[in-house]
């Protein structure tokens, strides 16, 4: 409410529940926004903050207490029960809006909503209604990525917490996935190995659907399909993380099927990893948001060069992003509710400089494609393709991996997966 300020209200919707096909929903997950801010998870909820109102600066809507619903459908909370159970002073139903929210927004001047075509539509209808009716609807509509999604880029003591809790328990199905791994098994095999991990944890849902890709597939960046047969001699990329208590956790690991990386694939793999390690070393308080990504790509660029991939000087392949075929994405993504997470990463058209309590992955990768895709590439290259990833928490003086507990030295992945 400080950061809105008293000429403001502000409209933060849960989200309603989405349909998958005949009468069957999608399980349902609030917006990342209306969790952060109410700790409520029920559909069609809706946060009204209205600093320095005279009478009622917050109210949560909330579907009405319904006996014979609830009995089909589980239990609610109800309008009556959530001041004592949230400490939101004001319950309402959500047939109540009408009657209650023109008189929150009346005079004010700013009016801060998420743009979310589902909800908007809500809003502009009581907007109009309320201009109809000679009431005074706010000029002027504005995002939250000003206000609250600062808020929520910065994390508190307690959800590092939860995002280490997160991340240890994805870290634990890595870990698993590794063990069970077998030439013959299938990649959805392999994905239910994660999702037992997950749920023997607590954790229920993914933070983005498992992405378990053998062979070829490691070269497709969002392969999801997780259909193919596991063979001798493939590479797996495996980039899962559950979400828990509401947080993201994104991990990947790049492994050999049969426990023992070739050759090739070992000399790529400690180039990735030496490139995320320096990344890492990248991510302290006062530097920017780019440092991680430009010191990798340096990195796999050198390495490119020395191992005969690609030809000319570092600054001639860096000058003329010639590594980009091979590295495809950037390095960093910010890490918290959402899996890319809100926060700008960019003020003023600079980078922006990291700070204590930011949470953000290092990511870099190499895919080389095959024979049709990269026919000039030594075929010993080909379907190549590798990604290590963390989740890092900026703190005063330095950083802390939170995904420490997947192993990701080629010596350590080996002799768990011989064990
Ligand atoms: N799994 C999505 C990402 O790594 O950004
Ligand atoms: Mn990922
Ligand atoms: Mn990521």
């Amino acid at each position: 409410m400080a950061s809105i300020g008293p000429e403001s209200v502000a409209l933060v919707f849960a989200t309603g529940e989405k349909r998958r096909n005949s009468d069957v929903e999608y399980l349902f997950r609030p917006h990342s926004d209306f969790v952060y801010l109410t700790g409520f998870h029920e559909p069609d909820g809706l946060l009204v903050l209205a600093p320095g109102h005279p009478t009622m600066e917050e109210a949560l809507f909330v579907r009405a207490r319904d006996v014979a619903a609830e009995q089909w459908n589980g239990r609610r909370l109800g309008a009556e029960r959530v001041k004592e159970t949230l400490g939101i002073e004001n319950g309402f139903t959500v047939e109540e809006f009408s009657e209650v929210i023109p008189n929150l927004i009346d005079g004010r001047d700013v009016l801060h909503v998420d743009q979310d075509v589902e909800t908007s539509h809500q809003v502009d209808l009581w907007l109009k209604t309320m201009k109809e009716s000679g009431l005074a609807p706010p000029q002027q509509r504005v995002e939250l990525e000003d206000t609250l999604h600062e808020l929520r880029l910065i994390k508190s003591d307690t959800e590092i917490e939860t995002m280490q809790e997160a991340a240890n328990i994805s870290a634990a199905a890595h870990q698993r996935a590794m063990r069970y791994c077998n030439p013959g098994i299938s990649e959805l095999a392999l994905e239910s190995e994660l999702q037992h991990e997950f749920a023997l944890r607590g954790a229920r849902f993914t933070a983005y659907p498992s992405i378990v890709a053998s062979g070829p597939n490691a070269c497709i960046m969002h392969y999801i399909q997780n259909d193919r047969t596991i063979e001798d001699g493939d590479l797996i990329l495996i980039d899962a993380g559950c979400e828990y208590q509401y947080y993201a956790s994104d991990i990947t690991r790049t492994f050999p099927a049969n426990g023992r990386f070739t050759h090739p694939q070992r000399e790529i793999y400690e180039l990735v990893l030496s490139a995320q390690l320096a990344a890492i070393d990248q991510v302290r308080t006062g530097h920017s948001f780019t440092d991680p990504h430009n010191t990798s790509t340096q990195v796999l660029a050198q390495g490119l060069i020395d191992l005969g991939i690609l030809k000319g000087t570092l600054d001639e392949v860096l000058e003329n992003e010639l590594a980009k075929p091979f590295t495809v994405h950037r390095c960093s993504h910010f890490l918290g509710l959402d899996v890319h997470d809100v926060g700008k990463r960019e003020i003023d058209g600079e980078p922006r400089t990291l700070e204590p309590g930011m949470v953000l992955t290092v990511e870099p990768g190499l895919y080389f494609g095959n024979a049709e895709t990269m026919p000039n590439l030594d075929s010993k290259w080909h379907n190549i393709g590798i990604r290590v990833e963390d989740d890092v928490v900026v703190t005063e003086n330095g950083n802390c991996v939170l995904s420490a507990n997947a192993p990701k030295f080629a010596d350590d992945v080996e002799s768990l997966m011989a064990s």
